[in-house]
């Protein structure tokens, strides 16, 4: 199961939603974080974890044979204990090596054929004149936004490019603003949830009663229930902001 978390405008959280939905994923499940933002990645210098291993050793590891990679060797602890894969700061680094874990018959593609191991990329901020190749192949992607006026327009022409190359794009709001109903009938897309102001010490909600992480939680539990064929929809989480 590969799960993409991105924006289009600003710095909306995207980082603090991926690694929470990471933490909290349900059933006991454990999930991995894998940095794959696009203008080079920040969470090694934000929690003071070294350049190596990161994404660049995972897609390595691929060559000769996607066969026995494990995505676990290539993994640090950030201070939580969650297991993250980070990414090089250089964005031609990053572009490179994403490119080859999302090809066809490559690393990530075999996550997203597998329910039980849980992959959450955090993508940064989505570029529509050249989307990332794991935009195709996650089984989800989550474009976390503000529901105001002036990201309708922006959002209208991400979720179109999405749509395009065949991605399964939901949204989760953050904030007030409109509400999920009105979100989806201007945009033809789902509201996967709605995410409260919520500021917090660290970038990590790790306590369950906390209404972030709840909220997190009830996104988490959707995306299972989307990924079950045969489970009825879940109803959408409305959290007030
Ligand atoms: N729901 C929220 N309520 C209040 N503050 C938040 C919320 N989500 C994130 N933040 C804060 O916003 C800041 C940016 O968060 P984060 O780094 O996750 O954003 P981002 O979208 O990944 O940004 P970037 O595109 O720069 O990587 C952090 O200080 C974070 O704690
Ligand atoms: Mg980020």
């Amino acid at each position: 199961m590969l799960v993409a978390v991105a924006s289009v405008k600003g710095a909306p959280g995207v980082t603090r939603l991926a690694m929470t939905l990471t933490a909290l994923w349900p059933h006991g499940a454990s999930a991995t974080l894998v940095e794959t933002d696009a203008v080079g990645g920040t969470i090694a210098g934000r929690f003071g974890l070294a350049a190596s291993p990161s994404l660049t050793t995972l897609a390595a590891a691929m060559f000769p044979s996607v066969q026995g990679v494990r995505i676990g060797e290539h993994t640090q602890q950030l201070p939580s204990g969650l297991p993250v894969v980070v990414a090089p700061t250089d964005p031609a680094g990053v572009q490179a090596t994403v490119a080859d874990l999302a090809a066809a018959g490559g690393l990530l593609e075999q996550v997203s054929a597998d329910p039980e191991t849980v992959v959450v990329l955090d993508c940064g901020r989505l570029d529509v004149r050249r989307l990332s190749p794991v935009m195709t192949v996650a089984n989800e992607v989550l474009l976390l936004v503000r529901p105001v006026p002036e990201e309708i327009g922006l959002l209208d022409v991400a979720i179109k490019s999405l749509q395009r190359v065949g991605s399964h794009v939901r949204l989760v709001l953050r904030g007030a603003g409109y509400t999920a109903a009105e979100m989806s009938r201007t945009l033809g897309v789902e509201v996967a949830g709605r995410l409260p102001e919520a500021p917090d010490a660290g970038l990590l909600a790790r306590s369950r009663r906390n209404v972030y992480a709840r909220s997190v939680e009830q996104i988490a539990l959707g995306i299972i229930g989307r990924a079950r064929p045969s489970t009825a929809a879940v109803a959408e989480p409305e959290v007030a902001a």
